[in-house]
């Protein structure tokens, strides 16, 4: 966080299955793992473009969690379905450490293309809908920070989940 590029509004990919973009996705894969997040956005990594990837497997630590299927997802469209806004801790891994309360639509549709231009358009809620909204925002130059609606619920995670492990985005 501070990084200009942070905040700057990707560009849409125009050459799918490309050398170039199979070589971005490869580095936001090798990123995410090694950082163990549950999703990535083309600029936490300095590149300009709508790229997204996230996914979240089992977790023997979370049994309960939700698992959210490793996408893939460029030039993605959102759109929310319903009225319903929920507040739930975020993490991002442009923001090492820290947590926040941010309010995101429940369910919402999401559209786009994978990596080969195969399209993807899926409606999702809660968690994985969660997700999908943190990783666009990135797009758009929004970092999570700048949702929260009372900055009192943003602190860092030692403090605020003493113990837990958590997943940034
Ligand atoms: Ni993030």
């Amino acid at each position: 966080m501070g990084d200009p590029r942070l905040f700057q509004v990707a560009q849409p990919v125009q050459h799918f299955d490309a050398p170039e973009l199979h070589s971005l996705v490869t580095d936001m894969e090798d990123t995410m793992r090694a950082l163990d997040g549950a999703g990535l956005a083309a600029p936490q990594i300095g590149v300009g473009l709508q790229v997204v990837i996230f996914g979240v497997g089992h977790n023997a630590r979370y049994p309960d969690a939700e698992e959210v299927p490793y996408t893939v997802l460029i030039n993605p469209v959102l759109a929310p379905v319903g009225n319903e806004i929920e507040e739930g801790w975020e993490g991002c891994l442009s923001v090492p450490g820290m947590r926040g309360l941010v309010p995101r639509h429940r369910t919402i549709r999401y559209q786009g293309l994978d990596q080969y231009g195969e399209a993807i358009d899926r409606t999702v809620s809660d968690f994985h809908a969660r997700v999908v909204q943190h990783e666009c925002d990135h797009l758009s130059g929004i970092l999570y920070p700048m949702r929260i609606r009372d900055l009192r619920n943003f602190g860092f995670s030692a403090e605020l989940f003493p113990g837990q492990d958590l997943q940034d985005e």
